[in-house]
């Protein structure tokens, strides 16, 4: 069944452009729609804002063909059958998702309806927003056999968004009519059905036309809560794998060697068990508070997800004494810094460990020299260079003559650098690495002192005792 469905996307932030240009990658025709006049504007001119693997390329082959950038909502509504509401649900003082720019663009597509439409969730919203929506669209006068509300979260991770979407584990969407449930089936078709992945110009992947991605049908309540439980279950994991580094570094154990034990184990599996300085990201911190603040209104005490904040809060604070055992005084001492986005592969700094260090460590009396591949322009924006803080070509400019590097993001690029070259460079051979990238065992034969995150460090029993004598 090869059917071309027109589809518009409302917004065009990390989720709204990959689904737009990717819904156009498997066949439908999509109107972007944005309110950004300048965005939309950049975009017509294929100028993308973000980092993403791929994106660039779609874009070009379909950038005002199948894919077109509009600023009016009203004539997209009209024209499109399906609608995905992809704009942004940010984290409100309370911890719950800031819905308002859901239920502003719910209202403007109501008062564009006149024939059947599927408006569908595709931002991250919290279970019962689905019976929102609908309230407020029959509010705006609309009636209720001219629409459905189905909900499709997107399970896609910042720098790999096209090949998550295009090779998703799952696509899951949640339905209360057969009519919604039978268009978003013909709008996934393609991927689901294998068809997409035998065209010669598919994205490479996973997937294939023998095993293409699965689609899982759900009820609308059931969808949004695989979106929270999901980032919840894998910040959880992350957190646990801290906790665990934290004891390994007390007994002396290596926790990369415990990771491994633990995630060859087939019901847990090794992925997102990765020791470091904790999760950041615009979603992570966002949907955990979320998703326990839904609970906590539904008379649920999530205080498991209170823990896993609480845990990814502290691992920052031990790193920032791991940093200090390693220094004993802060004031004036030059820090190289590798690393400002939130995780390798993305420019994107929202809620990055890095960039709180950072902040700590000026407020210190630190010079910092810090370099990040993709992030420094953004970075810029919040912690503008001054007398203190200087931003980097490369990462041996960022290290010279410094006092120590740390490195707070797992960027391929660093886990290749010349230690060699990195050991003259440096005024001291000290090395603060808070996403285990490389061997302590290397690092020592290099001559390095090499502090890590749960595995014995070159100088560990030296700074160990150190950290418990810290306040
Ligand atoms: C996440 C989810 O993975 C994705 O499915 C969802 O749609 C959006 O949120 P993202 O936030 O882009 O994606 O990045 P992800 O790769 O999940 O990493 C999140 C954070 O966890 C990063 O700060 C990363 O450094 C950290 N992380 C990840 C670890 O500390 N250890 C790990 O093993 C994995």
């Amino acid at each position: 069944m090869n059917e071309q469905i027109t589809i518009a996307v409302v917004g065009s932030g990390y989720v709204g452009l990959v689904a737009a240009v990717c819904f156009a990658e498997i066949g439908h025709r999509v109107i972007c729609v944005d309110n950004d006049e300048s965005k939309i504007a950049q975009l017509r001119d294929g100028k993308i804002p973000i980092h993403e693997e791929y994106l660039p390329e779609l874009l070009d082959r379909h950038r005002n063909t199948s894919v077109e950038f509009s600023t009016d909502l009203h004539s997209a509504t009209q024209r499109a059958q399906v609608i995905f509401v992809a704009v942004g649900t940010p984290q409100s003082q309370t911890g719950s998702a800031d819905l308002s720019y859901v239920d502003a663009v719910a209202s403007q597509i109501a008062r564009s309806i006149t024939e059947y439409k599927v408006i569908v969730e595709k931002s991250t919203v919290p279970v019962y927003t689905n019976e929102w929506i609908t309230r407020v669209i029959e509010r705006n006068g609309v009636p209720r056999e001219l629409f459905d509300v189905a909900s499709n979260p997107e399970f896609l991770r910042e720098g790999t968004a096209v090949v998550d979407f295009l090779h998703a584990d799952r696509v899951v969407i949640g339905v209360d009519s057969e009519r919604a449930g039978n268009l978003l089936r013909a709008v996934y078709e393609p991927l689901n059905s294998g068809r997409y992945y035998q065209s010669v110009n598919a994205v490479p992947g996973e997937r294939s036309a023998t095993e293409p991605s699965p689609l899982l049908q759900t009820s609308t309540k059931a969808a949004e809560l695989i979106k929270h439980a999901s980032n919840a279950f894998l910040a959880m994991k992350i957190s646990f794998i801290n906790v665990v580094s934290n004891i390994c570094e007390a007994v002396g154990a290596d926790v990369e060697q415990v990771s491994k034990g633990i995630g060859s184990d087939g019901r847990i599996g090794p992925k997102f068990l990765k020791a470091g300085i904790g999760y950041g990201g615009s979603c992570f911190p966002k949907d955990v508070a979320a998703f326990r603040y839904v609970a906590e209104q539904i008379g649920v005490d999530f205080g498991l997800l209170r823990e896993v904040e609480k845990i990814n809060t502290e691992q920052r604070k031990r790193f920032f004494r791991k940093v200090r055992s390693a220094l004993w005084t802060f004031r004036g001492k030059k820090l190289g810094v590798l690393g400002l986005a939130f995780k390798g592969g993305t420019d994107d700094i929202r809620e990055s460990p890095a960039i709180d260090l950072i902040a700590d460590l000026l407020n210190e009396g630190c010079f910092i020299s810090a370099y990040d591949p993709f992030a420094i322009e953004r970075t810029k924006k919040v912690l503008p260079p001054s007398g203190a803080l200087s931003y980097a070509k490369d990462a041996y400019e960022a290290a010279s003559d410094a006092d120590a590097l740390l490195i707070l993001t797992d960027w391929q690029e660093f886990s290749e650098i010349d230690l060699d070259r990195l050991h003259y460079t440096l005024r001291y051979p000290v090395v603060i690495d808070g996403r285990n990238l490389f061997d302590p065992a290397t690092m020592a034969v290099k001559g390095f002192t090499y502090l890590s995150i749960g595995r014995p460090g070159t100088a560990h029993q030296r700074d160990s005792a150190l950290l418990q004598k810290l306040p």
